[in-house]
């Protein structure tokens, strides 16, 4: 067993929530071995960072923090491990281009970490292997970041290569997590006083178990019994694979929320058919009635992408009359951004800068009109929210999420932190709701 007493090290996080979680499994694994987690750069001997491939930007924004990681080791030392999806992408591409980096280690060997930290494996290590099954000894423990809110991995990989995404190229094929481990997880989540669980995957909904087969809407129906925990949501679903039986699982679980994130990514079905998303326009309006009249005010959330080769402007329009006739709760929004390896990066990238950001900029405007107008609707109402902690922006303010996921702003003369409260919904913007503590929850 790698032994890293004395050893300090900080962890930078860029992309989406599995990637989240992974920084909490880095910093489980390196403190089980002794080391020390920091809350600056500035203090660790070493800094590992876990980095995001979805689209050049998040490249563009880890250049940028090496960078500034390369100059302050100039100074005064630092060892760097760069993690994630770019480090799958370009293995030892890396260290040519940025010779600060002193190891790549992508997503399925974090569980070597410590060994790499305590020996080294030779000159510059990279260890880019991919596993072909999961390995549950390599998982655990966590450190998490939240004592409320807990994600839990039950699959990893993709096996759909949509066109446009570089995610199978990053992690891999589907790799799916044995029911049992992660019942038992969240049994041991409940008992620490985890109040809500996300489970996490790529692709959620094509979900089974390794050892019984068991599909999706099992594991919500077997995880609506664990005591302790209210709350349940998971990401990411694709229309594809969301089933009406997992639709109806939902509508039945008293702890699945009322809540879903579909990726859309385009209204138009030639769109849709081009980035190879095997469902049409009519096929996700049809899940949408179906899971509207199951669960009546159902807050849904979606992925919109602008600008796919060859997007005529009457195709974006179908992208903007979905928006319309779905009105979602939330969206992310994004340009399309060409990524090595994938299918659309083959075709020619038509859609002019200028053109992809105007279409951006009004998809982004008529969300947010729609958001304004849902969220006035809360005003009088008083709904159950789980407080995570304190307002970003004012710090007298307590802050949580409301089950539809909305941000919800309040006061309280009582610490709410790590607590169901009903909060009196008083005024509302795009983003967040606000209002005042009425009782528990
Ligand atoms: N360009 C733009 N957006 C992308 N996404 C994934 N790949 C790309 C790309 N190449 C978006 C999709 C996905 C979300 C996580 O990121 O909308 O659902
Ligand atoms: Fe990418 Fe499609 Fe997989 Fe989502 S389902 S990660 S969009 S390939």
């Amino acid at each position: 067993m790698a032994d890293l007493n004395g050893l300090t090290f900080f962890i930078k996080t860029f992309g989406c929530q599995m990637n989240e979680n992974d920084s909490e499994r880095i910093a489980g694994l390196l403190a089980a071995a002794g080391a020390r987690k920091v809350e600056r750069f500035e203090d660790g001997q070493v800094v590992i960072v876990n980095s995001c491939a979805v689209r050049a930007k998040s490249e563009e924004k880890l250049l940028s923090y090496l960078g500034r990681l390369g100059s302050w080791k100039k100074k005064r030392g630092l060892v760097i491990g760069l993690a994630g999806c770019v480090a799958q992408l370009y293995r030892e591409k890396i260290l040519v281009k940025n010779p600060d980096v002193d190891f790549v280690v992508g997503p399925d060997n974090y569980h070597l970490l410590p060994e790499i930290l305590s020996h080294g494996l030779g000159p510059k290590p990279v260890i880019t292997s991919w596993a072909c099954d999961w390995n549950e000894d390599e998982r655990q423990p966590f450190m998490r970041e939240s004592p409320v809110s807990a994600y839990v991995t039950i699959m990893e990989g993709c096996d759909n290569f949509c066109a446009y995404c570089v995610v199978p190229f990053t992690r891999g094929r589907e790799k799916f997590r044995p029911l049992r481990a992660i019942l038992g997880e969240v049994a041991s989540l409940a008992r620490d006083g985890y109040k809500e669980i996300q489970f996490l995957g790529q692709n959620v909904n094509s979900y089974k178990d390794p050892e019984t087969g068991a599909l999706f809407q099992d594991l919500l129906k077997a995880s609506d019994d664990i005591k302790g925990v209210e709350w349940i949501r998971f990401i990411t679903s694709h229309p594809k694979n969301f089933s009406g039986d997992i639709a109806e699982a939902m509508a039945r679980s008293k702890k699945v929320c009322s809540h879903l994130h579909l990726p859309l990514q385009s209204g138009s079905t030639p769109v849709l058919e081009r980035m190879k998303r095997g469902y049409t326009r009519e096929d996700y309006l049809g899940t949408i009635r179906l899971l509207r009249s199951l669960m009546p005010g159902i807050s849904l959330s979606t992925d919109i992408i602008v600008g796919f080769p060859g997007e005529t402007e009457r195709e974006f329009e179908e992208t903007m009359s979905a928006l319309e006739a779905i009105r979602f709760a939330n969206i992310f929004s994004f340009r399309y951004s060409p990524r090595p390896g994938t299918a659309a990066a083959k075709l020619d990238d038509d859609v002019p800068f200028d053109v992809k950001r105007r279409r951006l900029l009004e998809v982004q405007k008529r969300q947010k009109a729609i958001q304004t107008e849902i969220h006035k609707g809360f005003i009088g109402r008083t709904i159950k929210v789980l407080c995570l902690g304190k307002s970003k922006k004012d710090k007298r303010i307590y802050s949580g999420r409301s089950e539809g996921y909305q941000v919800v702003n309040f006061t309280s003369e009582q610490n709410a932190i790590g607590r169901f409260v009903r909060v009196r919904v008083k005024d509302s913007g795009p983003y967040s709701l606000g209002g005042d503590f009425c009782e528990e929850g």
